[in-house]
């Protein structure tokens, strides 16, 4: 075959990978199609890979049989061990990954290029530039963003005084030095200021580049709180797909211009949807230093008096309900209750309760948790209700059966002066009864008390909610 033809393969192959790519995309937006959708954006994935080794023979075959099988096993035991809490973390150095490998393969091509030594025409620097730019700060921020995550790095805020100023004077001074490397002009006028010849900057420039992005990565994600790292991991994984696509035109790669360009999208209006369901800017997310402790009212627990049932109290009022919406929060997830959750509600529709799941969009910690969740206990996605449709719904719910969720049912949203005003919430506190199943008064995430739970029409069920779970199971079961 001559190598036009081999050409007009290699583009059709990925024009069929961005088809994939594209349509895999379309379906995550449904829980169920998401499945079928990552599997297709998997083979699109592979075909795209193949294609570029085929096409551009780049390494030999065993060199790369052998990359390939190391990072598949990686991912393999990653994806397999990894705690569903955990699923944030795992993401953030997925980006991380991502942003880095981009940023090696930008200074690969630099120093391909003669490291400086001769021009480099604009646009080729440029996208050099910012591909090093960008995946430097996605490597730094991503690992950040994992070590708040994890625990090794502190959760709190990091502040510090004239620390935006920081940020900004190092934001310029890495674009100046990124400036001096993409265009022969700027880099022989900053070359003379530093008493310097044009050619003999291009290394410790470049350097300088990664150290500052690098810098600038770690500076951008300390300020911000833990539980803000689900929105700071959905933008840098934006990020990493701006890094990606940046080396596509690095590399003159349309495949990685498309990809990289639909990761960048997605990631970029993921983290609106998210601070839109928090009613939050990003710019809130990112300088606010929310969870400091500073805006959020502490718990005030044990000065108001509540009313406390124990499981077989709880399962009276679910068994001789006609209808329970279960609103599932981020104590499910911890507690690992899907399962037994499961079992209460088949119980109970076996008894002719109707059964359904009102799912809050940033319930738990990342995008999906309680979709992700409820599907691990096969629970059937046409029970599961949003915001929208089950809010008109509360109202005619005999029983709401709140499992480890807290801030996405607190009416305090509706005051103008709280911490969370304006928030979307579920409107539990419209239903006839409501049952909170947590361990104690404590507050969730926004660190805020929660006046749902003195309410006369709450029975606040005290424990882990897995062994109160299994409890319930047991009374419904007897009831
Ligand atoms: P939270 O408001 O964080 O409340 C979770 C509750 O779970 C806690 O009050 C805790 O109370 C309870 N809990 C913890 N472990 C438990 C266990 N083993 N058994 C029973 N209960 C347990 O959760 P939420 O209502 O899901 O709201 C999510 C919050 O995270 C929102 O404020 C949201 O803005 C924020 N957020 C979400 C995302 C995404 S994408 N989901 C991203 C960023 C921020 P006890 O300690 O008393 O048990």
């Amino acid at each position: 075959m001559n190598t036009e033809s081999t050409a007009i393969i290699a583009q059709l192959a990925y024009l069929l990978s961005a088809i994939l790519f594209v349509s895999g995309i379309k379906r995550l937006s449904s829980p169920a199609t998401a499945r079928s959708g990552n599997i297709r954006a998997s083979q699109a994935m592979l075909l795209a890979i193949v294609v570029t080794l085929l096409d551009n023979r780049i390494l030999d075959w065993t060199t790369v049989l052998a990359a390939v099988v190391a990072g598949g096993l990686v991912g393999v035991v990653l994806a397999r061990r990894i705690e569903m809490t955990a699923m944030p973390q795992l993401v953030a150095v997925f980006n991380g990954f991502g942003g880095g490998a981009s940023a090696a393969v930008a200074a690969a091509e630099f120093i391909r290029a003669g490291g400086g030594a001769t021009a480099l025409s604009t646009g080729y620097g440029l996208t050099i530039v910012l591909s090093t730019l960008i995946g430097a700060v996605t490597l730094s921020g991503s690992l950040i963003a994992f070590g708040k995550l994890q625990g090794i790095v502190t959760g709190r805020p990091v502040t510090f005084a004239l620390q935006k100023s920081l940020n900004a004077l190092l934001f310029l001074v890495v674009l100046v030095v990124g400036a001096g490397l993409a265009h022969q002009a700027a880099g022989d006028a900053l070359a003379s200021v530093l008493g310097s010849t044009g050619t003999a900057i291009g290394i410790p420039f470049f350097l300088a580049l990664v150290a500052g992005a690098l810098a600038l990565g770690i500076l951008l994600v300390i300020p911000i709180g833990g539980a803000d790292m689900p929105v700071v991991v959905s933008l840098l994984n934006s990020y990493s797909g701006l890094a990606a696509a940046a080396t596509g035109f690095v590399l003159g790669n349309m495949m990685l211009i498309i990809a990289g360009s639909l990761v960048g999208a997605a990631g970029l209006i993921l983290t609106q949807l998210m601070c839109k369901a928090m009613n939050r800017s990003l710019a809130n997310v990112a300088f606010g230093a929310f969870g400091t402790g500073d805006q959020a009212v502490r718990a005030k627990t044990g000065e108001r008096p509540v009313r406390d049932v124990d499981a077989e109290q709880a399962a009276m009022v679910l068994a001789y309900a006609g209808s329970v919406v279960v609103v599932p929060g981020y104590g499910l997830a911890v507690a690992q209750a899907q399962h037994e959750l499961r079992k209460v509600c088949d119980l109970l529709e076996e008894r002719g309760v109707s059964v359904r799941f009102g799912v809050h969009p940033v319930a738990g910690r990342m995008p999906g948790h309680m979709n992700v969740l409820l599907a691990e206990a096969d629970v059937s996605y046409d029970k599961l209700l949003d915001l929208d449709e089950i809010n008109p719904e509360f109202e005619s719910t005999d029983v709401v059966l709140i499992v480890g969720a807290n801030d996405v049912v607190n009416p305090s949203a509706r005051d103008p002066d709280s911490v969370i005003a304006g928030m979307p919430i579920l409107d539990v506190d419209r239903a006839r009864t409501v049952i909170v199943m947590k361990r104690s008064l404590s507050p969730g995430f926004a660190g805020i008390d929660n006046d749902l739970f003195y309410m006369d029409r709450t029975l606040m069920f005290f424990g882990d909610a897995k062994e109160q779970m299994s409890e319930l199971v047991r009374e419904v079961r007897e009831a």
